[in-house]
């Protein structure tokens, strides 16, 4: 390589301001490869940080989408069958993830929580998330209580939730309390990334990001291990933490451990969702940021040519940029870089989700009838389960019910008609879903080539969640501003002071 990165930098920087404001339709100061929840945050954030009255950097309004599918949102999408929409992808968030409530709240989005669903009267439409069972692909090995029915008395309705801790913690004793204590240590570390900006360092790589926080040493270690040395028991990690972890990450307790912990978060209470998809989001924050949205354009090459750089995609149109994000795992694309960038490789887990509209096959669980299947079952890390949970979302009638499946390769026919005994209507997605995590993780970098090509999904690596990728995002932002202004002046950047009440950091 014939230039350094500081020179590279330089050049950059020089060309930023030379074009600064002057350009064609086709250029832009910014460009975001993916309209996801990491390439939507990243735009919000440039703008929030930028042009604010108090700003004393250039406002960065000027920002463009490319995106290759022909709708925003990545992997928050819903799907629709039998007439009733359901999330497909991210579906549930943690009440803690602050990025994402100050977001709905932004956009004056609705959000449900996972309880408002447990009990709807004014229709017969139910669906409950406490009833669960472990099957191990011969017979539960474990099941909490069935939910209340029409005919229980008021009293057991009340006790029910209480009764079914007692039944969990019957079975796996003090080592719940150890598990809690973890997550709970994890989720106390995560909430450093909302701290205030004169306090909080804008980070060039994810080892340092982490390793401020205290989560890196997580992610050198299994999560196996770190469970273990925590004191929880082997039957609690074979059984509920793998359960949990094939659910959220379709791997089995050797994830690495970062992963493994923000999984367990996701069975925490308080989890909610946006009424009507969670997709927008990113829908949302484009539009409040005014970004130029491209969709069905499909990046194929991004090239570097004297100080900017030229992202041309599939349908002939060439766009020129000074700043480049990546908003996207890079793992299963065919983007050309010139000159190349080195991403250490990484495979990602693909998880097969499948809707069914029908019932489940009383038979295959070995049970009489359909009633007494568990509206949640988890499976086992054993080689011949041929799914990792499968779901009711929607109760139409004891008959009829909408489920959803998912699993580490694709379900054909005839294996769905063995595991239901009717099957109005089926929809199967492959999802490119996460990292398959490996202890220890290795991180591609944050800033792929010295200059302003910049890459968030770096992050999911450490965990792949909605707020996660908001969080990666927002460090994104805050690094190019610092970049971008590093040399354009001798000060310091100074961005706009965060009001305890500013709607993205309101506590709950
Ligand atoms: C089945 C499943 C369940 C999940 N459950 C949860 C959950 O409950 N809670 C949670 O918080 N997270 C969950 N996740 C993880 C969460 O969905 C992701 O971490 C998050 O949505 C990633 O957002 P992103 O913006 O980084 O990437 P993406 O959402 O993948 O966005 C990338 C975008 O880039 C576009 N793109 C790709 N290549 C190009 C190109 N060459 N040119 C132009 N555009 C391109 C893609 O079309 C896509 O729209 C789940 C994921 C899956 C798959
Ligand atoms: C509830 O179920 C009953 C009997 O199956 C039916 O008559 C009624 O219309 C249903 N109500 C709703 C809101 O679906
Ligand atoms: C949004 O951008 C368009 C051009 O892309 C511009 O005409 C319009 O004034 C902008 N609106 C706001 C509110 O900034
Ligand atoms: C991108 O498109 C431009 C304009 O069509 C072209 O000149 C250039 O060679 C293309 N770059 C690559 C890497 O294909
Ligand atoms: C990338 O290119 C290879 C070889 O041309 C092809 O087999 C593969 O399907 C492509 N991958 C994607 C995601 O387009």
């Amino acid at each position: 390589m014939a230039l350094s990165g500081a020179a590279l930098l330089l050049l950059a920087t020089a060309a930023l301001f030379l074009r600064y404001g002057a350009e064609a339709a086709a250029s832009s100061k910014v460009c975001v490869v993916g309209s996801g929840i990491g390439g939507s945050s990243v735009a919000h954030f440039l703008k929030h940080y930028t042009c604010a009255k108090s700003a004393e950097v250039p406002c960065m309004d000027d920002i463009r989408i490319l995106e290759r599918s022909r709708r925003v949102g990545g992997r928050m999408a819903t799907v629709t069958i039998g007439g009733d929409t359901f999330e497909a992808g991210a579906s549930i968030i943690h009440p803690k993830n602050r990025h994402a409530l100050g977001f709905a709240r932004l956009l004056n989005l609705n959000t449900k929580t996972e309880d408002d669903s447990d009990y709807d009267p004014k229709s017969n439409v139910s669906s409950s998330s406490s009833w669960f069972g472990i099957w191990d692909g011969s017979r539960f090995v474990f099941q909490t209580l069935p939910p209340p029915s029409s005919s229980s008395s008021a009293l057991y309705r009340k006790m029910y939730p209480l009764l079914n801790s007692l039944v969990i913690f019957w079975r796996y004793g003090i080592s719940l309390i150890r598990m809690n204590r973890f997550v709970k240590e994890m989720v106390e570390k995560f909430l450093l990334y909302y701290t205030n900006l004169e306090t909080r360092p804008v980070f060039e790589t994810v080892e340092e990001m982490l390793k401020w926080s205290g989560l890196y040493g997580l992610t050198r270690r299994t999560l196996h291990e770190e469970l273990v040395d925590a004191g929880m028991s082997s039957r609690l990690i074979s059984e509920l933490v793998t359960v949990i972890t094939r659910i959220n990450y379709g791997q089995d307790v050797s994830i690495s451990g970062l992963a493994g912990t923000v999984s367990l978060a996701g069975s925490d209470s308080g989890l909610w969702s946006v009424d009507g998809g969670n997709w927008q989001l990113a829908a949302g924050l484009i539009g409040h940021t005014n970004a130029t949205l491209h969709l069905h354009e499909e990046i194929d090459s991004i090239s570097y040519t004297g100080g900017y750089y030229e992202l041309n995609s599939t349908k002939g149109n060439s766009y020129t940029c000074e700043v480049t994000v990546i908003a996207t795992p890079l793992d299963e694309l065919n983007i050309t870089f010139i000159p190349p960038v080195s991403v250490p490789s990484r495979r990602l887990q693909h998880t097969f989700t499948t809707f069914v509209r029908g019932l489940l096959n009383p038979k295959y669980f070995g049970l009489n009838s359909a009633s007494e299947i568990p509206d949640l079952v988890g499976t086992l890390e054993l080689p011949d389960i041929p799914f990792s949970c499968v779901s009711v979302l929607k109760k139409y009638n004891e008959e009829d019910m909408t489920y959803k499946m998912f699993s580490r390769a694709p379900l054909d026919d005839s294996l769905l008609d063995s595991i239901f005994s009717k099957r109005k209507e089926t929809i199967r997605i492959d999802w490119a879903a996460y990292p398959h995590y490996e202890a220890p993780e290795v991180f591609a970098p944050i800033v792929l080539d010295g200059a302003h090509l910049y890459y968030i999904n770096s992050f999911e690596n450490a965990a792949s969640t909605i707020e996660t990728s908001a969080v990666a995002a927002e460090n994104v932002a805050r690094l190019i501003i610092s970049r971008v202004s590093a040399l354009s002046s001798d000060a310091s950047i100074v961005m706009p002071p965060i009001s305890a009440e500013e709607v993205l950091h309101t506590d709950l």
